[in-house]
């Protein structure tokens, strides 16, 4: 790390010297990692406002630029000239691979699509009615059960070799959750395919009937997996590397990230933000809707908009909302009371004093959902489709975690406000609230 300057920190007059790091774009960080050991004070950073959690190289993002970038590149040269494989590849090895790489790499993902016949046995004990995101948690974490030989975390080889199967596996198991939760047969991968094309074949695709494959609809599956591949130290990524610094099973710490990403506030918000536009349903109700959000006293938000970093439109969105008019006109939807509930929507939104004071701009979520329902995909299997591409990124961030010769087990402190010392069996002062 390269070392700026310091900052001084001074406590009951004693002063302290912080160093300061510099970083190659975006905010320097100030090193607190000894001031405890000097101080006896720990810092306090509820959600992690404040808190660069780790050094890292992957991805860069300008929250109030709008800016995104995957190891350098701009998310939207990405979306237009890259397909996800080769994106997966670039958070992984650094750099885009030029095409015989690339071309043994395809070949090395695609050895690794099918699952175990043991997993299947898996998703016979879930009921039908399960969130797929249940299933997905639940198979993702199994993995670690079968694959002994890529388990020796200290080496290179196994890592990598895990890392592959992670990402070619999680479209077979999450294609594999919507086909039990629609109580049809599972669908085998088909390595002909591209990973896009490969995952719509095996969600829709029936013994009975072949899927056409479209061009719109897998370019559009590409870039949404593209643009969810990777999103720095969010919260699933940032439960993959602290799941991971214990040393644990990778397939395991992945499982975590996924449970992660299932919450309303993150990957879940797709879901959501879908369904609320449905419950507006028409444009005349969305100023009751902007209302509500803005109302203190009601816990309704408006879902797919607003983010931790982005202070400007999430570039994600920007991109998403271009192919979600594509994919409408190519199944010949010239007019989606949804899309137009979500324009009305922004553009109020984007208007009003409450969200341009709070910088709320749309999210990536806010148009995945239109796209993901007009591909034929219900709403639980949208987070599922976050938590496969987030994948890629997840074991990127687990490679980099391990090979940081920093790395130490995450633990962090907290701020002790319970009782002091009790005596049993001797009444205590404070409330007892039972
Ligand atoms: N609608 C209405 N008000 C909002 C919204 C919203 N969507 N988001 C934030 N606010 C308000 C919030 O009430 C608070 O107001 P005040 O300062 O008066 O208390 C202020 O804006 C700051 O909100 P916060 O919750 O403190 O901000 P945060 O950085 O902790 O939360 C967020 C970010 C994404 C969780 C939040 O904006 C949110 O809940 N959005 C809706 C859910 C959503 O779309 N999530 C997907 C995020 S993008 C995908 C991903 O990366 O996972």
């Amino acid at each position: 790390m390269k070392k700026n300057h310091s900052a001084t920190l001074t406590i009951n007059n004693k002063s302290y010297l912080l160093p300061i790091y510099k970083a190659s774009e975006g905010s320097d960080v100030i090193d607190i990692t000894k001031l405890y050991a000097e101080s006896n004070h720990f810092t306090y950073d509820p959600g992690f406002t404040s808190t660069a959690s780790c050094q890292s190289n992957i991805t860069f993002i300008d929250g109030e630029k709008g800016i995104l970038r995957y190891r350098g590149y701009d998310i939207e040269e990405l979306a237009k000239k890259s397909d996800f494989i080769e994106v997966t590849n670039l958070l992984i090895y650094g750099d885009l691979p030029n095409k015989r790489q690339l071309n043994k790499y395809y070949k090395l993902i695609s050895k690794h699509t099918m699952v175990h016949e043991q997993l299947l046995k898996f998703f016979n004990g879930f009921r039908r009615d399960a969130h797929p995101m249940a299933m997905m948690v639940g198979v993702m974490g199994a993995l670690s059960a079968f694959y002994q030989d890529s388990l020796d975390i200290n080496d290179p080889h196994q890592r990598m070799t895990a890392s592959r199967r992670i990402i070619a596996k999680a479209s077979t198991i999450g294609a594999m959750a919507y086909k039990y939760s629609i109580g049809q047969p599972f669908v085998q991968p088909d390595n002909n395919l591209s990973y896009s094309e490969n995952f719509l074949n095996m969600c829709f695709s029936v013994p009975a009937e072949k899927y056409k494959i479209s061009k719109v609809m897998s370019d559009a599956m590409d870039t949404i997996l593209i643009l969810h591949a990777d999103h720095e130290q969010n919260a699933s990524t940032s439960t993959v590397r602290l799941a991971g610094s214990s040393g644990a099973n990778p397939f395991a710490c992945v499982a975590a990230g996924v449970a992660s990403l299932w919450g309303p506030a993150h990957g879940g918000a797709n879901q959501a933000a879908l369904e609320m536009l449905e419950t507006i349903g028409n444009k005349k109700n969305v100023p009751n809707f902007i209302k509500r959000a803005k109302d203190k006293n009601d816990p309704f938000r408006l879902m797919g908009f607003g983010h931790r970093v982005y202070k400007n439109y999430d570039p994600r969105a920007k991109i998403l909302k271009q192919t979600c008019k594509k994919v409408l006109k190519h199944i010949g939807i010239n007019k989606d009371p949804v899309l137009d509930v979500a324009m009305e929507l922004e553009k109020i939104a984007l208007k009003d004093k409450y969200f341009i004071d709070k910088k709320l701009y749309p999210n990536v979520d806010f148009y995945s959902g239109i796209i993901l329902r007009a591909m034929g995909f219900p709403p639980e299997m949208f987070t599922v489709i976050f938590s496969i591409a987030r994948s890629s990124g997840w074991t990127a961030h687990w490679h980099e975690m391990i090979e940081d010769p920093v790395q130490k087990i995450g633990r962090p402190r907290q701020l002790y406000s319970g009782n002091k010392k009790s005596v049993y069996g001797k009444k205590r002062s404070t409330k007892n609230t039972r």
